[in-house]
C-alpha cells in the first residue's frame, strides 16, 4: 500500500473503450494517480503518450506492454478480455496488490482462480461497476425481505440494440440477490418468459422482461407488486463512464483492504 494518500493504479486493457474511461476517471481524482497504462505487446498504442488519448492534464506517461519493476503500484484495474486475465492476475499476485477486474465472460475456472488469489491479495470482480446498481442490489434484497412473499417480483431491463445476451448479467444479479435474501435457489424461481405459456404466474417466481432499443446504455427496474400497490426501483445508466468511475472508486477503497474476495456492494459505505 502507498504510504502517501494517493493510490497508484495500473490499468490493464488501457487502450480499450473502458480502459480509456478508467484512465480518465483515475486522472480526474485527487486521491489516486495513473501509474501505468498497459496494452498488448503487439498493440499500436505501445510507446504512444497518454496525452494523445487524454489530452491536456494527462500524466507524463506512455502506453506500455509490461509493468516496469521499478514502477510502484497499489492496485491493478483490468478491463480487457477473458483470454488476457492471467496477465493482470499474475501481476497483482507478484506485487501483492489489490486486483479490480471488470472483464466479463470469464469461465468458472477463471472465477475460481480469482477466488484462490483472494487468499493472498484483495480481489473485487464485478460484471457491473455502477455504484447505483450496487445500491439497487442491496435495496432490492432488503425490499424483498421486508415486503414478504405477497409481493411478486418482476425485473425489467432495457439496453441498446447491439446487446447480444438477454437478460443482462445485471438483471440476473439482481434476481440472484433477491433469491439469496429469501434463501431460495434462484434457478427454481427465475422465470424468463411468460410468452407461450397459458399457466398462471407462480406466486414466488421472479419474472424477467427484456427490451432492446436504439442506444439505451442500460436501464433496470425491479418491481414489487401486491394486490393494490406497486413499488418500482429503477436505475438508469446514461454513460459508460459510470462503470469506470465505480471501478476507480473501488480501486482506491480496495487498495486499503486486507486480502479477501469482495463484492461491489462492500465499496458502499
Ligand atoms: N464490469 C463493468 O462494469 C463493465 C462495463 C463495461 C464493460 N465491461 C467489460 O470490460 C471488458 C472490456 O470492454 P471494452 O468495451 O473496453 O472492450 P474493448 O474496447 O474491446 O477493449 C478491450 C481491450 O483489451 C485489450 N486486450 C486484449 N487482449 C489483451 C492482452 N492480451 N493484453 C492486454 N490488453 C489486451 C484490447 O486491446 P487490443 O485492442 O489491442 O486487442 C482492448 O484495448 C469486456 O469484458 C466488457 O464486457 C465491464
Amino acid at each position: 500500500m502507498n504510504s502517501e494518500s494517493s493510490i497508484r493504479i495500473a490499468i490493464h486493457g488501457a487502450s480499450g473503450r473502458m480502459g480509456l474511461e478508467v484512465l480518465k476517471a483515475a486522472n480526474a481524482r485527487s486521491d489516486c494517480a495513473v501509474a501505468a497504462a498497459l496494452v498488448r505487446a503487439a498493440s499500436p498504442w505501445v510507446g504512444e503518450a497518454l496525452a494523445g488519448a487524454l489530452g491536456a492534464g494527462a500524466p507524463d506517461l506512455d502506453f506500455v506492454s509490461t509493468l516496469d519493476p521499478d514502477t510502484p503500484v497499489d492496485a491493478i484495474v483490468d478491463f480487457s478480455t477473458p483470454d488476457a486475465l492471467a496477465t493482470p492476475l499474475a501481476m497483482a499476485l507478484e506485487r501483492r496488490v489489490a486486483l479490480i477486474c471488470g472483464t466479463t465472460g470469464l469461465k468458472q475456472t477463471q472465477i475460481d482462480a480469482l477466488k484462490d488469489a483472494a487468499g493472498r491479495i484483495p480481489v473485487l470482480w464485478s460484471a457491473n461497476f455502477s455504484l447505483g446498481i450496487a445500491l439497487l442490489k442491496r435495496m432490492a434484497a432488503m425490499a424483498a425481505l421486508q415486503l414478504g412473499p405477497e409481493f411478486e417480483v418482476e425485473i425489467l431491463e432495457v439496453h441498446h440494440r447491439h446487446k447480444r445476451d438477454a437478460p443482462s448479467g445485471t438483471a440476473l444479479a439482481l434476481g440472484r440477490a433477491i433469491a439469496d435474501a429469501r434463501r431460495e435457489a434462484f434457478e427454481d424461481i427465475a422465470r424468463f418468459s411468460h410468452f407461450g405459456s397459458s399457466e398462471p404466474r407462480r406466486r414466488g417466481d421472479i419474472g424477467f422482461a427484456v427490451m432492446r432499443a436504439a442506444d439505451v446504455v442500460g436501464e433496470h427496474t425491479v418491481m414489487f407488486a401486491s394486490e393494490g400497490e406497486r413499488l418500482e426501483l429503477t436505475h438508469r445508466a446514461n454513460s459508460r463512464s459510470i462503470f469506470a468511475s465505480g471501478a476507480v472508486r473501488s480501486a482506491v477503497w480496495l487498495a486499503n483492504q486486507p486480502p479477501g474476495w469482495y463484492d461491489i456492494t462492500d465499496v458502499l459505505s
